[in-house]
């Protein structure tokens, strides 16, 4: 508990109860000293787990030399960003912007969709979650996000998620995009069928509308791949990035091709802190240290889902995921759950009202695993107790 935090921050959080005071890898203490097993990583930042060493170095290195430098000043730390960025980002995305957040880095995708089609609207998804900015808001689908906050951007469209045989029947004519999740994170690790986003490029092409891939919590290597999108093989037109590219330094990043991002003239948008010389050193060490982790992310994640796929409890609906992104959807609501394994020394993320979410860090160990895995068995056979079933 946090007298101060409770008192003077806005109350916009559900909030776990611990206060943090040091992390190491996939584990964190709190003022206690109890020991934690972080697969929630700051909401799936923390994809180099904590302090991961060569982003420390690379910050203080960067705090040694220069660490305030705006966007309209040249900056070294910036230009090893991008090269770094250009190699891991599709080949037919030639520029980028650089912000401080998913919801920003969509803010600016949906302008530059308006600004070069010349169209107003977009399609998104049930199910979606683009940030809680007024334009991301805008095509966000909850309607517990949105409530009290309309009219938001207009007119936006909801398709439903992995519905392919729907595209067919939807008027893309109006839209100046589609976004869309190649993987759905907050509404609990929904994987589309394989036929869903191909179908979507040439519905949206066809029509003259972009196709916006929002990557933020499904990229930088989450699912074994940089971008989740690359498991479908789509082009899309805008990508988006954020969460664990800066290593843990706040950043987003929209890229898009030459021809979309020269729809933007000077002046037409800005963020004062994007491109940050600290955030650029630690996203610059973040992409080259993801590079050498890649591999093992997919085993990773099966690891864990087959570890907790073994749980033989009622409690348990499914388990799902791809890479390190997984679900464990669960027949009750997940947070007598979550807060016994809070309890029991794992630090879960959640999605909606069933599901536990795990979002771990791509260096976690195979010990570390085995362990998330039998506390997490351990919490939900003392719910069960609980429960009595
Ligand atoms: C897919 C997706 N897009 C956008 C966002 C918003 O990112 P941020 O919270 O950095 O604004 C999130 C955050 O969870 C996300 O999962």
């Amino acid at each position: 508990m946090s007298e101060i935090e409770e008192r003077r921050l806005f109350n916009t959080y559900q909030r776990y109860g611990i206060k943090l005071v040091r992390g190491r890898g996939a584990r964190v203490w709190d003022t206690s000293g109890k020991e934690y097993i972080d697969f929630m990583a700051g909401f799936g930042i923390g994809i180099l787990g904590h302090s991961y060493p060569d982003v420390v170095k690379a910050i203080e290195e960067q705090l040694e030399s220069i660490f305030i430098c705006h966007g309209s000043i040249y900056n070294e730390s910036r230009e090893k960003f991008l090269e770094e960025l250009f190699r891991i980002v599709p080949s037919h995305l030639s520029r980028a912007f650089m912000s401080n957040s998913g919801a920003e880095a969509n803010e600016l995708a949906l302008k530059l969709a308006r600004k070069y089609t010349g169209r107003k609207g977009f399609i998104a998804f049930t199910g979606s979650y683009h940030g809680k900015t007024a334009g991301a808001l805008s095509v966000t689908y909850s309607q517990k996000y949105r409530n009290g906050f309309e009219p938001l951007l207009e007119p936006v469209k909801f398709l439903k998620y992995g519905d392919t045989r729907a595209l067919d029947d939807a008027d893309f004519n109006e839209a100046a995009a589609v976004i869309v999740e190649p993987i759905q994170g907050e509404s609990g690790i929904i994987v589309p069928p394989d036929d869903f986003l191909p179908k979507l490029e040439e519905r949206a092409h066809a029509a003259g509308s972009l196709l916006i891939v929002d990557e933020v919590q499904s990229g930088m290597g989450r699912t074994g791949k940089w971008w989740a999108h690359q498991n479908w093989k789509i082009k899309p037109d805008i990508m988006t990035a954020a969460k664990g590219i800066g290593g843990g330094v706040p950043m987003g990043v929209t890229v898009a091709t030459e021809n979309v991002a020269q729809a933007l003239k000077v002046g037409e948008h800005s963020s004062t802190m994007g491109g940050n010389p600290l955030a650029s050193a630690a996203g610059a060490a973040t992409i080259r240290a993801v590079g050498g982790l890649l591999g093992e992310v997919e085993g990773k994640g099966r690891q864990i889902m087959h570890g907790i796929g073994n749980i033989n409890s009622p409690l348990i609906r499914e388990v799902r995921g791809m890479g390190l992104m997984i679900a464990v959807d669960l027949k009750v609501r997940f947070r007598d759950v979550l807060l016994q394994a809070l309890s029991d020394g794992l630090i879960p993320l959640y999605s909606g009202l069933t599901v536990i979410r795990f979002l771990p860090p791509y260096i976690i160990s195979s010990s570390d695993i085995g362990d998330a895995v039998e506390i997490f068995s351990r919490s939900i056979q003392k719910i069960e107790k609980k429960m009595s079933i």
